[in-house]
């Protein structure tokens, strides 16, 4: 069969997989194809057990796969013959050098674009679909156009802003796509080549178009904002725990005020994910590389506030368990960084755990879906954490039960039975504010709640 376009994926990772699957999905007259250094991932990207866990993805998968979806490792044969390249690689936080701890490490990045000068023949369009800094355009662009083979690249901006857990639902309709381009006359037409696409299923009305830059860096803002209103409401819920006020109450509140919106305003132990941290620092370290201290400072404190809730949480176990969690067992239930994923990445309940590890607790962590995961993060403590997949069967004995992820499945427990098989007096820490908190209390746990006093259930 002959298809319209050849589009490429590199990284087969949590961005790259689910939005390249749906991509081929809704454009069956295009080829596509995902690529990935890791030979593990594609083999399993090829198989039904899926290197990721996203509600819907198999379905899609499914329907895409050996029709116009293809998994490959021969990345040089991928890129000689795509028309188009998603350039969809990891772009963590430096964790050395200049920037440490904040800037993006753009290793993966770099060496991409070598590769993908190295082995094409003819001119394509790369498209940034990673989160990068502002003006990596540039540097990409440099790359890629220094080359002596007569041959030309145009780098978009195409910046996903699919969430975990609901990505196939966000990437079938999205509120917005956003697309960067070069306002030259090259850079336009490449930018229609790519709204064109996405006009295969998403209204026009819905497709941004911008300069690369402000695509760029829309990205790290809406992160920012995003994460921003969590640690907002967070610190609210900290002033609740000490006044009779009830922060579920308060987002209630506010969120009826349609300048506010009620969407993202649910106390936690705190915010997680691959994105909100890693962006506003970078965020923070652009702001500061341009002298900007006022605006670093600004965002600084929504990751610090990020933190001290977490520290929060744990001090507040420790005072209510009478000053001492040493061979105490407590369990956390859920360790994914939010529910439908099994994603763990910065995710609160590392954390947590580690600062129970710390108190000398005895830790158990239960997950419908990422314990494989939370094995691997925490392997450096050993056997002093236990990993168990019955959520009854880890609370059997413990002091405490602490919910990490909101999991459906952690609202339906039998709490009665959890209650009977626990060490008295129990004790629940309801890190999510998803349990019947009054019920709980008539069963008998002590019971403890973000952003409310124990006196107020
Ligand atoms: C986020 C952005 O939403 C998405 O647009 C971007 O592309 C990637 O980063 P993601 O990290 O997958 O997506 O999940 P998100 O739903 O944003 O949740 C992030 C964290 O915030 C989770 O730990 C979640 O539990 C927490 N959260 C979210 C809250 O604590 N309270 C809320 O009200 C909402
Ligand atoms: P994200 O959440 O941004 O998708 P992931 O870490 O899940 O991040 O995915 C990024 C993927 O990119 C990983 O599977 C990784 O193996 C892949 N990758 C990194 N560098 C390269 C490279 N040079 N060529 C091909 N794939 C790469």
């Amino acid at each position: 069969m002959s298809f319209e376009k050849k589009i490429l994926c590199i990284g087969a990772g949590y961005v790259g997989g689910p939005t390249m699957t749906v991509i081929a999905d809704k454009c069956p007259q295009h080829k596509v194809t995902i690529v990935d250094i890791n030979e593990e991932k594609i083999a399993a990207w090829q198989t039904d057990d899926l290197p990721i866990y996203e509600p819907g993805l198999l379905d899609v998968v499914k329907r895409t796969r050996g029709k116009n979806l293809f998994f490959s490792t021969d990345i040089p044969k991928e890129i000689d013959e795509a028309d188009i390249i998603f350039v969809s690689v990891n772009t963590p936080t430096k964790t050395f050098g200049e920037g440490k701890g904040k800037a993006s490490d753009l290793q993966y990045l770099e060496k991409t674009a070598h590769a993908i000068v190295e082995a094409s023949n003819s001119s394509k369009i790369i498209i940034e679909k990673s989160t990068l800094p502002v003006r990596t355009a540039e540097a990409l662009e440099k790359i890629l156009n220094s080359n002596d083979k007569g041959i030309h690249f145009d780098v978009i901006s195409n910046p996903e802003f699919l969430a975990e857990g609901t990505a196939i639902h966000d990437l079938e309709n999205p509120d917005r796509v956003l697309i960067g381009s070069r306002e030259t006359e090259e850079g336009l037409k490449a930018r229609q080549t790519i709204v064109d696409i996405y006009k295969n299923w998403v209204s026009d009305e819905r497709i941004i178009r911008s300069n690369v830059w402000s695509s760029e860096l829309s990205k790290l803002v809406a992160n920012a904002f995003l994460a921003q209103r969590i640690s907002s409401i967070n610190s609210i819920s900290a002033l609740c725990e000490h006044t009779g006020a009830d922060v579920s109450e308060i987002s209630r509140a506010i969120g009826a005020d349609s300048r506010i919106g009620n969407k993202f305003l649910n106390a936690s132990i705190g915010f997680g994910g691959s994105c909100f941290k890693k962006d506003i620092l970078n965020l923070v370290y652009i702001s500061e590389s341009l002298g900007l201290t006022e605006v670093a400072e600004y965002w600084e404190n929504v990751i610090k506030m990020n933190d001290y809730q977490e520290k929060r949480f744990v001090k507040r176990m420790l005072s209510t368990m009478f000053n001492t969690l040493a061979n105490k067992k407590i369990v956390l239930f859920g360790f994914a960084f939010k529910a439908n994923t099994g994603d763990t990445r910065e995710t609160p309940a590392y954390y947590v755990a580690k600062m129970l590890l710390e108190e000398h607790a005895n830790v158990y962590i239960t997950d419908p879906k990422a314990l494989k995961n939370a094995k691997i993060d925490l392997a450096e403590f050993g056997n002093r954490i236990k990993y168990v997949d019955d959520p009854y069967e880890a609370a059997k004995d413990a002091d405490a039960v602490a919910i990490m992820t909101e999991w459906d499945l952690y609202k339906e427990l039998d709490y009665k039975k959890i209650h009977d098989g626990m060490r008295k007096p129990a004790h629940i820490y309801d890190g999510r504010n998803i349990l019947d908190h009054s019920k709980l209390k008539e069963i008998g746990f002590d019971t403890h709640v973000i952003g409310k006093h124990s006196d107020n259930i």
